[in-house]
């Protein structure tokens, strides 16, 4: 069994620890009492997973991707760049059509991301022979100048704001697409009611 007692400074429980620190903030999402709270927690969470990519794939995913291998890292870069394609989405502010559906999704893929993590690549990637607490230090050092800078522009954003506005999810655009037709039938539909008085009791 994987022993998770590490030093505080180990590489690896910074990652479990900010693992923690975003499913908390799920949790609290989840229990949101106002949609003014959720937001605060949105953005939270959002500032809180930017960081922990960065962290992830400039520093500690190039430090174990040999050791742990190909296919478990591969996966792990595909939901990061899911999960940065919502990211950049709900960026866009909070007056959004699906917003809360569209965070729900997030959470359940980074909870998805996180478990596999913990449960494969963090395993394997502690048998290495490297100093963890130097690469922790590494991390430490990034978040800092992260917070105290600001997080660079990712790939998605730049791919979302490319979009204008036009993204979002396909079955959305079909329903607002499918709207207008719809409409008109039932306003159709409304006209020759009144006109037959179906709706005089009403
Ligand atoms: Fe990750």
């Amino acid at each position: 069994m994987f022993d998770w007692m590490l030093p505080k400074n180990h590489a690896i429980s910074i990652l479990r620890k900010d693992h923690d620190t975003v499913k908390e903030l799920f949790e609290e999402f989840e229990e949101a009492e106002s949609v003014g709270d959720a937001e605060k927690i949105i953005d939270r969470a959002l500032t809180a997973l930017k960081i922990h990519a960065v962290l992830e794939e400039e520093i500690f995913y190039p430090a174990v991707r040999a050791h742990v291998g190909s296919e478990v890292m591969n996966e792990a870069d595909e939901e990061h760049h899911l999960a940065k394609i919502l990211i950049a989405e709900l960026d866009r502010g909070p007056d959004q059509d699906h917003r809360t559906a569209k965070f729900a999704v997030l959470a359940e893929n980074v909870r998805h991301h996180i478990r596999e993590e913990e449960n494969e690549m963090l395993p394997k990637a502690k048998e290495m022979d490297i100093d963890f607490e130097a690469l922790g230090q590494r991390m430490l050092d990034r978040k800092a100048s992260l917070l105290k800078n600001g997080i660079p522009r990712d790939a998605e954003h730049a791919m979302v704001a490319k979009a204008n506005g036009k993204s979002g999810n396909g079955a959305t655009a079909k329903r607002k697409a499918a709207t207008p037709r719809k409409a008109a039938k039932a306003a159709t539909r409304k006209g020759s009611e009144r006109k037959t008085g179906t709706h005089a009791m009403m």
